[in-house]
């Protein structure tokens, strides 16, 4: 590819070179590529956590759509009104999600800046968010016109001692933390933020689908909706499609649909992605044996990866992320890996702290005991290879070794 970078102005010159350059030190190749996953690949990549993608009644319901779009009109969402398919779909999704409304949006990340930026901008109510909380939390945070301030990972005493000094506000988190897997103390730390006045919201990505009676999520499956105003979660996760959702509290729909900027200044999903994800929500509250397998699994493999020596300790959800530590060390796992026919996801900076640089395995209800058996075969033969003793992760378990002795 021609690069024109001496034309660039200096400022975006320096900033395009570095990238280059992080390239160049891991060999001219872009941490985050390598091969191609097939068919025949044992894939950890995907976020299908139930394996619905490519559901032939999710497809049909889309056909049948597509079929008869003959009055497609492509407008925001603010435009809407009166009975459409958005709204319908969003009256069923309040009532899954346990919630009095629900408006849906073009992607889970939009649902995380378009709501913050509706609850925060122009207020001057502290923000609390957790340290490892999504990113997409976070630009919403920016709208913030007063101070945010972050907890440390999972910490309700250091969460409760930063509310007793700045008072009482927003309280941001995850139900499952999406890079490694870990879960948060939903029913301690909600009901402790509650009781100081504050209000939550629970960012169910990684839950709704998979958590819960009927896959309706970790809130309802502690019985917290009533205390946790806002919840929202991406539709890219176990509903397989590509949206998100806010859940929230009666009278706040209109009010959020009138004020966040994606719904104002982006176009709406489309009445086929819409038929799409309807009929994924059937498939999803009927899907108790895949959310059973989908556990199982990944408990199961959980289990075999710590047994081999793998650090796997925070994780306790579908999500197993082992912490390399360097973005070259953790090149050499995936290449290793993929060179047998195993893929996962490299998480760098910024999607991690520099130096922090983690692979991702999104355990799915897809995979079968022969396949779940070959990966630990692979991980058990690539100890030395991938340098295991000299990761992050394994140095941390080994320091604290003569505690957990003691
Ligand atoms: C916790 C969490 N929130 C929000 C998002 C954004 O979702 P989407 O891909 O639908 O924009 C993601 C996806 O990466 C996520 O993991």
């Amino acid at each position: 590819m021609k690069n024109n970078i001496n034309n660039y102005p200096n400022y975006l010159a320096e900033k395009v070179n570095k990238h280059v350059q992080r390239c160049e030190d891991l060999g001219g190749r872009n941490p985050l590529h390598g091969l191609t996953a097939t068919a025949s690949s044992v894939k950890f990549i995907s976020n299908d956590y139930l394996s619905l993608a490519n559901h032939p009644a999710i497809i049909e319901a889309q056909r049948k759509v597509l079929d008869d779009s003959d009055n497609l009109i492509i407008m925001s969402s603010i435009y809407m009104h009166g009975d459409n398919p958005q709204q319908r779909f969003e009256t069923r999704m309040a009532d899954f999600m346990r919630s009095d409304e629900a408006v849906l949006c073009q992607s889970g990340y939009n649902a995380n800046i378009g709501l913050i930026q509706s609850i925060v901008e122009h207020t001057n109510a502290p923000v609390y968010i957790d340290m490892m909380a999504h990113m997409s939390l976070w630009d919403g945070t920016k709208f913030s016109t007063s101070p945010v301030y972050p907890f440390r990972h999972n910490n309700i005493d250091h969460l409760m001692s930063l509310i007793e000094r700045h008072g009482s506000g927003l309280v941001i988190v995850d139900s499952v933390y999406s890079t490694n897997g870990s879960v948060c103390p939903l029913k301690a730390l909600v009901e402790a933020a509650y009781d100081k006045g504050c209000i939550l919201l629970v960012d169910e990505s990684h839950s709704l689908g998979t958590h819960g009676p009927q896959g309706r999520g970790m809130v309802v499956d502690y019985g917290l909706q009533d205390k946790v105003m806002f919840r929202t979660a991406s539709l890219a996760k176990a509903f397989a499609g590509r949206a998100g959702i806010v859940a929230c509290p009666a009278g706040f729909a209109d009010y959020f649909k009138c004020t966040g900027n994606p719904a104002i200044f982006s176009s709406a999903l489309l009445p086929y992605e819409i038929a799409g994800l309807d009929k994924t929500l059937d498939l999803i509250i009927t899907a108790d044996e895949r959310r059973e397998r989908l556990h199982s699994n990944a408990a199961y493999l959980r289990r075999a990866l710590s047994e081999l020596g793998y650090n796997t300790s925070v994780s306790s959800s579908q999500i197993i992320g082992l912490e390399v530590g360097t973005e070259k060390q953790t090149t050499v796992l995936k290449d290793v890996l993929e060179a047998r026919d195993v893929f996962g996801s490299v998480f760098c900076a910024p999607a991690t702290a520099k130096n922090r640089a983690l692979m991702r395995l999104s355990v799915n209800s897809y995979l079968t005991m022969d396949e779940l058996r070959y990966v630990i075969g692979v991980f058990r033969d690539i100890r030395e290879e991938v340098g295991l003793d000299q990761w992050r992760s394994t140095q941390k378990q080994t320091n604290m070794l003569p505690l957990c002795v003691a």
